[in-house]
C-alpha cells in the first residue's frame, strides 16, 4: 500500500513532461501550470516585481505633525481645503477598487506565474495605499464617512468610479471566459480601463494637485505619501502596459481597427470625466491651478498613454506642468528613500516575544 496522500498521488499522476519557457502564455495557457515560476519567460514581469519590492514603504513612517498644524490653523482657504478633501475622497476608494479588480477580476485570468507574482505584490501595494487614506483621515481628524462616501455622493467622483466598476462587472459575470474572441477583448478592455485609464489618467490630476501643495511647503506629509504612491503607480502603469502589449502580440486577431477605435472612444470618454473632475475640484482655481490647465494636462497624458499601447495620439496638447516630470524623475532616484526613519527588520532579526 502506498504511503502517499491523495494529493501527492495526484501530483505524481499528472503528466511529467517538463515545459519549455516558450510554452508560457499570458492568458489561456493550457500547457504550463501557474505554479511553475521558473524558467521565467516574461523577464519584464520579474523586473517590475523586483522594482516593487525595492520601493517598500508604509504610510505611518511619514510624520503628519506639520499637516495637522496647517489643517487646524485656518491657513488654507475653503477652496484649498476642497482640493485636498476631493482628492482624499477619490483616492480613498479608488485604491480599493483597483485592489479588488486585481484580485477578483484580473488574477484568475492571467495564466502566467511571473505575472501573478507581480500581481500579488501590486495587490499588497494597493492595500498600503488604502491604508494611507485611513492614516490621513485619522491624523487630520476628518469625517471618515464623508471621505469614504464621496464615491457615492460627489457626482464627479461617482462618474469616474462607475466607469471603472462597469469594466469589473463584465469580467465577474459568471459566463465570462477569456477563451472566446469576445472574452479576450473584454479582458483587454478591463486591463486598459484600470492600468491605462484609472492608474494612468484618473490618478494624475490628483497627483498634480496634491504635489502642488507640497511644492508650496503645505501639507507636506500627504505630499510625501503621494510621492511614494506616484512611484508605485508608475510601476503599476509600466507593468500594465507590458501586459496589455504582451496579450496583444499573443492575440493579434483581437486588435482589429474596430476594437482600436472602441478603446480610443473609451479613453476619450475618460478624459472628459477627468476634466469634469478637475473643474469640480477647482471651481475657482487655486495655487496657480485651474480647470483650463487641467484640460491640457489630462489630454497630454492621455496621448502619452495611447502611444505606449500603440494607438494614435488624439489631442496634441502641451504639458502645463513640466515640473511633474521632474518630480517623477526625482522619485526614480535611488536616494529618494534617504529620509526614511524606519529600518525594516529582516527575518533573522524578528523577535517573536
Ligand atoms: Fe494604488
Ligand atoms: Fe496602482
Amino acid at each position: 500500500m502506498s504511503n502517499l496522500s491523495i494529493q501527492e498521488q495526484q501530483l505524481l499522476d499528472t503528466p511529467t513532461e517538463r515545459f519549455k519557457a516558450n510554452e508560457k502564455r499570458l492568458i489561456n495557457c493550457a500547457k504550463v501550470d501557474v505554479n511553475q515560476l521558473m524558467p521565467i519567460k516574461y523577464n519584464w514581469a520579474w523586473e517590475h516585481y523586483q522594482n516593487g519590492c525595492a520601493n517598500h514603504w508604509m504610510p505611518t513612517e511619514v510624520a503628519m505633525t506639520k499637516d495637522i498644524e496647517i489643517w487646524k490653523s485656518g491657513k488654507l482657504s475653503e477652496d484649498e481645503r476642497r482640493v485636498i478633501m476631493r482628492n482624499l475622497g477619490f483616492f480613498s476608494t479608488a485604491e480599493s477598487l483597483v485592489g479588488n479588480n486585481l484580485v477578483l477580476a484580473i488574477f484568475k485570468h492571467v495564466t502566467n506565474a511571473e505575472c501573478r507574482q507581480y500581481l500579488l505584490r501590486q495587490a499588497f501595494e494597493e492595500a498600503v495605499h488604502t491604508h494611507t487614506f485611513l492614516y490621513v483621515v485619522d491624523s487630520l481628524g476628518l469625517n471618515e464617512s464623508e471621505v469614504f462616501n464621496m464615491y457615492h455622493e460627489v457626482p464627479s467622483i461617482a462618474r469616474k468610479d462607475e466607469f471603472e466598476m462597469r469594466l469589473t462587472a463584465e469580467v465577474l459575470d459568471e459566463n465570462f471566459t477569456t477563451e472566446t474572441f469576445e472574452g479576450r477583448k473584454q479582458f483587454l478592455r478591463n486591463l486598459i480601463g484600470y492600468y491605462i485609464i484609472m492608474e494612468g489618467i484618473f490618478f494624475y490630476t490628483g497627483f498634480v494637485m496634491i504635489l502642488s501643495f507640497h511644492r508650496r511647503n503645505l501639507m507636506t506629509g500627504i505630499g510625501e505619501q503621494f510621492q511614494y504612491i506616484l512611484r508605485d503607480e508608475t510601476t503599476h502603469l509600466n507593468f500594465g502596459i507590458d501586459l496589455i502589449n504582451g496579450i496583444k502580440s499573443e492575440n493579434p486577431d483581437v486588435w482589429t481597427p474596430e476594437f482600436q477605435q472602441e478603446i480610443l472612444d473609451l479613453v476619450r470618454e475618460s478624459v472628459e470625466l477627468e476634466i469634469e473632475y478637475s473643474t469640480d475640484c477647482l471651481p475657482r482655481g487655486v495655487l496657480g491651478l485651474n480647470g483650463e490647465l487641467f484640460r491640457d494636462y489630462v489630454q497630454h497624458i492621455a496621448d502619452r498613454r495611447l502611444e505606449r499601447i500603440g494607438l494614435p495620439t488624439q489631442y496634441g496638447s502641451s504639458n502645463p506642468f513640466p515640473w511633474m516630470s521632474e518630480t517623477m524623475d526625482l522619485a526614480k532616484e535611488k536616494n529618494f528613500f534617504e529620509t526614511r526613519v524606519t529600518e525594516y527588520q529582516t527575518g533573522g532579526t524578528l523577535s517573536w516575544d
